[in-house]
Formats: structure tokens, sequence, C-alpha cells
């Protein structure tokens, strides 16, 4: 089977090598020039773990190519998926612009039937917009089927869930379609992953819903970090206790600097809207974004705490990127963290694996000093500010660092280091939430 896929982000990227590896043959198609040549040259655009080797390995048997060329790329094609940006407008709903394009220009060029899929996360209604958009401005008298395919990829070990995913959904009003859609997933069906098909409105709400929920049960274990640390109890053994329970679950509930990166914030925003738009606020979800705000001010707050007032003080910050293994910042909280301390004074020296270039970007103006290894981040640091959970970070040696800095205090915003052990090693400490620093006891 042909396929094109438009949008050559994360989404978009990894879906069409992905399917390639499936044995489909596949054309990746993008307007960036730039970013079609890089990849034409074997450069991927972004980090992501695995994803250089399975592009080339697809490439190499013939199965994944590249262009700029929408017209030609559709013409060879049955299925096209749509897997442009869809970026927070101010408002917070999701602008639909690149989308927009998307339909429009395939209204001109396609000559035959076509099944078109929504892979990018976008707004209940979006895909029978675009079937309206395409039927209205199409050239030719042909007819296309939508499909809504929303895909719940993590950065970082996108080909793990793009591979191994815990349900595939599939909306759509005409079962042919479907059917197409669902033969592309093939090895995922025999490999028993469940598939849910449904309606198309149906579609776009799961994949919502999902990402909110995600982002309620961090701001949720957020807020009660704060309180533990303020009554005393220890968060960890909280969320571990609680995981227990099935109906809760162990995972999602560890409590940081608050949630970031290009999904949770924007989809959490857009779901708002949406209830807005239909006279019905989500309330829930207006309190976990202010929640997830204030998350960032909590995490600034221990700084000063643990080592005072900022001016004169100088801020090692480990991590930059919204999570480990990847180099994205969009809406990471080290860029509202660092931009906050600097403003109230401090000097800061950041460390972070391979997102620097991408913070240099976002924020050229913040003096900040990079440094090219932790070591060069803590010397002479007043305090060690644990922002993401890299790895690394876990091993460090935390003698050296401690000999290395002005007065050994540690802000973990991860809870990557025993608090006991970190007293026992001579720093201030303070983490999220672990209040009395007991825990678990056996
Ligand atoms: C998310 C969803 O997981 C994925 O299914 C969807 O398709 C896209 O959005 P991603 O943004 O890549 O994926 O990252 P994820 O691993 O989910 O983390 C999102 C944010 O939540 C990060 O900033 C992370 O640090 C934070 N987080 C996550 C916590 O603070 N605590 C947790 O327990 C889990």
């Amino acid at each position: 089977m042909h396929i094109a896929v438009i949008g050559t982000g994360y989404v978009g990227l990894v879906s069409g090598a992905g399917m390639a590896d499936f044995g489909m043959n596949v054309v990746c198609v993008d307007i960036d020039e730039e970013k079609i040549t890089k990849l034409k040259a074997g450069e991927i655009p972004f980090y992501e773990p695995g994803l250089k080797e399975l592009v080339a390995k697809n490439v190499k048997a013939g199965r994944l190519s590249f262009t700029t060329d929408l017209a030609e790329a559709v013409k060879r094609t049955l299925v096209i998926f749509i897997c442009v940006g869809t970026p927070p407008a101010p408002d917070g709903s999701a602008d639909l612009s690149a989308v927009k394009s998307v339909a429009l220009s395939l209204a001109e060029t396609i000559d035959e039937y076509k099944v078109i899929v929504t892979k990018s996360t976008v707004p209940v209604g979006t895909n029978r917009w675009i079937k309206q958009l395409i039927d209205e401005n199409k050239k030719n008298d042909v007819k296309v089927d939508v499909i809504s395919n929303p895909e719940f990829l993590r950065e970082g070990c996108a080909i793990e869930d793009f591979m191994r995913p815990d349900r595939v959904v599939i909306g759509g009003e005409s079962d042919h379609a479907i059917a197409i859609i669902k033969d592309i997933y093939r090895p995922l069906y025999l490999a028993e992953t469940p598939f849910v098909i449904t309606d198309l409105e149906t579609a776009e709400m799961i994949k919502y819903a999902s990402n909110a929920f995600l982002a309620t049960k961090i701001s949720f274990i957020n807020e009660v970090a704060t309180l533990c640390d303020k009554v005393g109890a220890d968060v960890i053994t909280v969320a571990k206790a609680m995981g227990l329970d099935p109906r809760i679950g162990p995972r999602f509930l560890n409590p940081g600097p608050g949630f970031g990166g290009s999904c949770f914030p924007k989809d959490v925003r857009a779901l708002a809207y949406l209830g807005k738009q239909n006279n019905h606020p989500m309330h829930i979800l207006e309190a976990v974004l202010t929640v997830n705000e204030r998350q960032r001010e909590v995490t600034v707050q221990k700084v000063k705490q643990i080592c005072g007032d900022l001016p004169g003080k100088t801020i090692a910050v480990l991590g930059l990127a919204f999570k480990p293994n990847t180099s994205d910042v969009r809406e990471s909280p080290a860029l509202d963290i660092v931009e906050r301390l600097i403003a109230e004074g401090a000097k800061v020296q950041a460390y972070d694996p391979i997102a620097e270039e991408e913070f240099k970007k976002a924020k050229p103006e913040l003096p900040v000093k990079y440094a090219t290894d932790p070591y060069e981040a803590a010397d002479g640091a007043h305090c060690l500010l644990i922002l993401t959970e890299w790895n690394e970070f876990r091993y460090l040696d935390l003698e050296k660092i401690k000999n290395l800095m002005a007065e050994p205090a540690i802000v973990d915003a991860r809870n990557i280091y025993e608090p006991a052990r970190m007293q026992k090693l001579g720093f201030k400490y303070t983490g999220m939430g672990r209040g009395n620093f007991a825990g678990q006891k056996a």
C-alpha cells in the first residue's frame, strides 16, 4: 500500500518510519525544504532515540522517501495522513491553519478516491470540517473519506509507543475506509493490540480526554506533594500506596516542577476551550492549569527557602528539557523557572545533555551561563536545582559536587535522590513533597 504522510514533526516522522517498517511504501511530505534536504541526507531534525536508525533502515529498503512536492506525493497514494502541527492560539483554542492549508492543497490535487487520516491532535469536529473543506473545494469530482486516528506517542519513547501501543483508535463513517486503515495496522492487530473502532467525534475526544486526564493526575499529585511538605508526609510513599489500588494505578503520580511539552499544556487548554465554547466550562481542567502554573512558583520558593534571597546567589540548574531523552523545551518548566530566578537577582549556570541549543533559541535574552557538564554547572553555586530527571544526574559524584559548590544545597524538583542519603552527605536538601523524610519504613 502507498501512503503519504504530511508533516515531518514528531508524529509524522515516527508514524511514517513506523508504517514503512510495517512494510508500507511511505512518502513523507513537508513544506520546509531545509528539513526535507536534511532528511534526505539521513539527518533527523530533532532528537528521538532510535529514529535515525529506523529511518535509515527503511530508506535503504526503498520503502521510505521524502519530498516537498505534495501534489506528486499524493498522486500515487491511497491513504494520506495529516500530521501537521496544531499549536495553541492565544485564546487557548487549537490553531488549525496548517490543517486547513493541507486540506485545501489536497482539494486542489486529488483526482481519485483517497482516505484522509488525521493523526494531529485536533478539536472535536475537525475531521468533519476537513471533509467539508475538501468536498467544497475539490477540483475533480472524486470521493474522499476521512478518518480520525489519534497518536498517543510520547517523546523519548516514540518508536516503542508506535510499535507497541496500548490501543489503536480509528474513528470514521465509512466501513471501507476503516478497513483500509485497519489493514495498515495489521501487525499490531495480529499482536493483539486492542483496537477501538468508533465515530469521528468520539475518536477526537478520546485523545483530548486521555491527555487531559494524565495532566490531571500530575496536577493532583503536585498539590498533594505541596501539602505533604506542609504537614510532614512523604509523597513518594503516598503515591506508591495510592497506586496499588488498580482503580488509581501507579503511573503519572510523580510530583515535579509541573508538566510541559508540546501536548499536555496545549491539549488541556484546547479541551477547556471546547468546554467554554459549548457552554460547559471544564472546572477541573481550569484547576489543572492553575496548579501547573503554581508549581513553577513552588519550585522557585523552594530555592529561596534553601538559600535565602537570590541576589548574589548562583543557582546550578540541571536539566532544561521538559523531560528526559528529548531536546524539546516547549512549555518546559525550566523556561519559566530560570527566567524567574534571574528576575529575582540570581545567576544561573545551566547544564542539559542535549537541550541547550533549543533553550537558547527559546530564551535568547536570558543571561544564562551554559556549562559543558554538571560539575561545571555546580562550580561556585549556592544551590543545585534538578529540573529534568536525566539518568546521568542520578549517578553524579556528589562528593565532588559538594566540594565544588559555594554552599552544599539541593532542590530536587524531580525527587531523584533519597533525602536521608543527601543529608548524610552533608547537603541541605529538599525534594517535592518529601515532608518528614521518613518514607516507607519497611
Ligand atoms: C504526552 C502523552 O504521554 C502522550 O500519550 C501524548 O501522545 C503526547 O503527550 P509527552 O508530552 O511526550 O507525551 O510526555 P510525557 O512523558 O507524557 O510527559 C509530559 C509531561 O508531564 C512532562 O513534562 C513530564 O515531566 C510530566 N510528568 C509526567 C510529571 O511531571 N509527572 C509524571 O508522573 C509524569
